[in-house]
């Protein structure tokens, strides 16, 4: 298979070419990247030289360059989002700009091209917070902040370009992912690189938000058997199975890295802050996907990751991500220190 992957110097999307590329020894993998603070080449460095990989510097928004890269492709995957709920609470232009028009301009190609296939990599927070039970594919979408609502759009006009043209679209919606190389601003790597220096954890609100966890490599075997198995025009749930409250994953995290619950610093909560995610997973599972890591020793084995990894890690935490939170926080608040 000839792969387009859209945003895989990002976490999930370079999980995901790796995994390609290790498990399918005939295809070959274009990685089309704009390459912003999320997007970092090392995250791939070790596929670099893979004659059957390849990189490309640039914009999911620049229709030219979209057509030139998906011309012959057999499939496109699209990873390529603004993914950080903070952030789209402070600058949701170009989550907009990003995560509608990209996905547009990505349909627009694709429809025009014929490619036989795309994939669009969403999220269970497109259906908003779920207080009892979970959510199903047919369910409505009732995103509650920048982010979440600007991935509907991009759902909603994959599944539009499916009823309307029969361009043929998939989507899958995953929950949290965990794993190595997550940039250090979303709560598992930002609280594990905090504990590691001994920095405070900032835990929103009373801790007692729900998040579902899967880990990154069970997400990319999914989104693998959607883009080979999946039925057009069909939506896939993913979820981890393990949902955890947050102070008990900070509790985790600070057993794991060894470092004292004096760490947990509560801080104001998040506005909109959603409490609970889950979702009905049953559908991929039918198509014949389960996750294989378990949560605890998957937790671990991160908490290891980033530990062996400080000098990935380091340089993004005292450059972008710092300059990022003293913007917000002011260089000499709590929260400002955090990083
Ligand atoms: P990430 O922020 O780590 O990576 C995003 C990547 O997209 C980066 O490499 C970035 O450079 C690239 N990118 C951003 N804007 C671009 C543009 N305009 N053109 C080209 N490239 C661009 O994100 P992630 O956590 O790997 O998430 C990947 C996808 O999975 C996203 O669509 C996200 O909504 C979805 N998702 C993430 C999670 C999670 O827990 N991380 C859970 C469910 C769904
Ligand atoms: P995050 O990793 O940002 O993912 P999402 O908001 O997309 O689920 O946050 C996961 C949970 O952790 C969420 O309930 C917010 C909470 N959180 C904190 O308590 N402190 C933090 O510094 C961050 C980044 C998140």
């Amino acid at each position: 298979m000839r792969l387009v992957v859209t945003g895989g110097a990002g976490f999930i999307g370079s999980n995901f070419v790796r995994h390609v590329l290790a498990t399918h020894p005939d295809d070959r993998v274009v990685n089309l990247d704009r390459l912003t603070y999320a997007g970092n080449p090392a995250n791939l460095a070790d596929v670099e030289r893979d004659a059957r990989y390849s990189f490309v510097k640039g914009d999911i928004c620049d229709g030219a360059l979209v057509r030139d890269v998906i011309r012959d492709a057999d499939a496109v995957v699209n990873f390529a989002a603004c993914s950080h709920v903070d952030r789209s609470l402070v600058e949701p232009d170009e989550f907009l700009r990003t995560d509608i028009f990209g996905v547009h301009t990505l349909l627009e190609a694709v429809r025009e091209l014929k490619v036989p296939r795309f994939v669009q990599i969403s999220t269970d927070e497109v259906y908003g917070s779920v207080e009892r039970g979970s959510s199903r594919e047919t369910d409505p979408l009732r995103p509650t902040n920048p982010y979440s609502a600007s991935k509907a759009g991009g759902d909603h006009l994959a599944l539009a370009y499916w009823s309307t043209y029969r361009v043929p679209s998939l989507i899958t919606r995953s929950s949290n992912n965990f794993g190595p190389y997550q940039y250090p601003e979303k709560v598992i790597p930002l609280f594990i690189t905090n504990a590691l220096e001994d920095r405070p954890l900032p835990l929103y609100g009373d801790g007692r938000n729900v998040r579902d966890w899967l880990y990154v490599l069970d997400n990319c075997a999914a989104i693998d058997l959607v883009l080979r198995k999946g039925k057009d025009g069909e939506v896939y749930n993913i979820g981890g199975g393990h949902e955890v409250e947050n102070i008990v994953l900070t509790r985790e995290i600070l057993r794991l890295t060894r470092k004292p619950e004096t760490l947990i610093q509560p801080v104001k909560d998040r506005p909109g802050h959603d409490r609970r995610y889950a979702v009905d997973s049953r559908k991929v599972h039918q198509l014949g996907w389960a996750p294989k890591h378990p949560f605890g020793r998957a937790l671990e084995a991160t908490v290891d990751w980033y530990r062996e990894h400080a000098a990935w890690w380091t340089p993004l935490k005292s450059g972008e991500l710092r300059t990022w939170y003293e913007q917000q926080y002011g260089a000499h608040s709590g929260r400002g220190e955090t990083p």
